[in-house]
């Protein structure tokens, strides 16, 4: 075989971007920075404004824009795959006929927000042959691709409990959960559990291998942001009539507009205007009645949860919990795992975790040291996983090799059962349910 052949180069793989939202304009990143790996050739939005985003920014033809998938499968086929970035509700209602149509896709997580919906999604993909990676960009950090090697190393024995929790800040949390798209999930379609952390199901699920849960218990409520602990005199809005805006921790004033690096970017995102430019833009924004962001944190009537615990016993007798916690003064994600000749432990957001083993003939009795990817991780979000998912996907499809933490749609699904599982367990009072 001539060299030549052997070292032409692979064309990049040519994507269309179904929901050209937040997170898409940082997955699509790498067709800016790498041409030769990912072309963006199209895309599909329902909002004019994010479709002339791409258009623009990607140089795309305008017959390459759709308002809607119906509109894209009514065309031949034209490129290798879809980057599906819509919000929970519609994962499978859009991913379904683009399957069908012969693409393969990236497709954010949850990929369903209930079991039926889940199986549709894995039967359609199953018959129509074709590939759904999952965007559980924590896998490819490399605090848990790490994290697993060492669990694997046999360092620690056999994993007797792996305990995660996962604590979401106060800002964050109430401009996403309590304020935000996710604060309601006849809106949105998901609790918390499932949108923020169906990641750290989705990692225990990794992390624990071939070893399924037997049975699952859950329990959580709506505990701070319910109208009874609004502070004392508080009024409605915080720009408008509220005489205490200056003390409360959920001034809208005090996190949008005086301290903008509190998540203030996803206030101006969602209000579907251009990014306001003066304080007093934003104080109008905010003191608009129907503007979700101005609104008392106590006074949202959310649907959903801000407080989860999920207790797992696995099949061979381990046993997991996971606790989830908004509201916060920091966020993080814990994990502690014990095993049968030590522990591993550490927290995402330091970079590091420690492997502390039995030793009897040390002098203390263990040893331990400490592994440290900060540097990898250093300013990279969610450690880097949000590209590394990228270019595992383009890696899958060019038949290259892949990240050992690779996340099908069938390598996908524990982690979002357990979360299906919880959230019906809660539902039931915390009932212990059958895998
Ligand atoms: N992997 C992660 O770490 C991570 C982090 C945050 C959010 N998410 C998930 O990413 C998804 C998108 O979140 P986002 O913040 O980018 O949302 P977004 O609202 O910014 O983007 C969604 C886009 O879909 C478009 N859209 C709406 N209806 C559509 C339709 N019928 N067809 C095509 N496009 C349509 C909207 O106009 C919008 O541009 C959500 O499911 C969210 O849970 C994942």
């Amino acid at each position: 075989m001539s060299t030549d052949t052997q070292s032409t180069p692979k064309p990049p793989l040519r994507v269309i971007v179904v929901g050209m939202g937040v997170r898409s304009m940082i997955y699509t990143r790498v067709a800016l920075t790498n041409p030769e790996l990912l072309e963006i050739v199209g895309v599909v939005d329902t909002d004019e404004r994010r479709r002339e985003y791409a258009r623009v920014t990607f140089g795309l033809s305008p017959e390459n824009c759709f308002s809607t998938v119906d509109e894209l499968v009514a065309v031949p086929k034209f490129a290798d795959a879809v980057i599906n970035g819509t919000m929970d509700r519609l994962h499978v209602s859009t991913s379904l006929p683009i399957l069908r149509h012969g693409y393969d896709m990236l497709l954010e997580k949850p990929f369903a927000i209930h079991e039926e919906e889940a199986q549709e999604l894995l039967t359609c993909a199953r018959e129509t042959g074709r590939t759904v990676m999952v965007c559980h960009v924590l896998r490819y950090a490399p605090f848990y691709q790490r994290f697993k090697q060492a669990m694997e190393s046999g360092e620690i024995g056999k994993v007797i409990n792996i305990r995660m929790s996962a604590q979401v800040n106060y800002f964050h949390e109430s401009v996403s959960f309590v304020r935000g798209k996710y604060a309601s999930a006849e809106i949105c379609g998901s609790g918390m559990l499932l949108t923020k952390c169906s990641h750290d199901l989705d990692l225990m699920a990794w992390l624990m291998g071939s070893n399924t849960p037997k049975r699952i218990s859950s329990v959580g409520s709506m505990f701070q942001f319910v109208p009874e602990n609004a502070p004392e005199g508080a009024g409605t809005r915080c720009l408008t009539d509220c005489p205490v805006e200056r003390d409360c921790p959920y001034s809208a004033r005090r996190l949008y507009i005086e301290s903008p690096q509190r998540w203030a970017d996803n206030v101006w995102h969602d209000s579907n205007i251009r990014r306001p430019e003066t304080d007093e833009e934003k104080e109008a924004i905010l003191s608009t009645p129907d503007n979700p962001y101005g609104a008392c944190a106590y006074r949202c009537k959310t649907d959903i949860v801000d407080h989860q615990s999920v207790l797992i016993e696995y099949e061979d007798g381990a046993t997991g919990t996971f606790s989830m916690t908004g509201g916060a003064s920091i966020s993080n994600r814990r994990i502690h795992v014990t095993g049968t000749r030590g522990e591993i432990y550490g927290t995402f957001e330091n970079g590091r975790f420690t492997i502390s083993s039995i030793a009897p003939q040390a002098p203390d009795g263990r040893l331990k040291h400490v592994v440290d990817v900060t540097e990898a991780q250093e300013g990279r979000h969610h450690g880097g996983g949000d590209r590394e998912v990228v270019l595992d996907f383009i890696a899958y499809l060019r038949g290259e090799p892949t990240s050992p933490g690779k996340t099908l749609l069938e390598d996908s699904v524990n982690g979002h059962r357990i979360v299906f599982l919880a959230e019906k367990s809660r539902q039931a009072n915390g009932a212990m349910l059958d895998w």
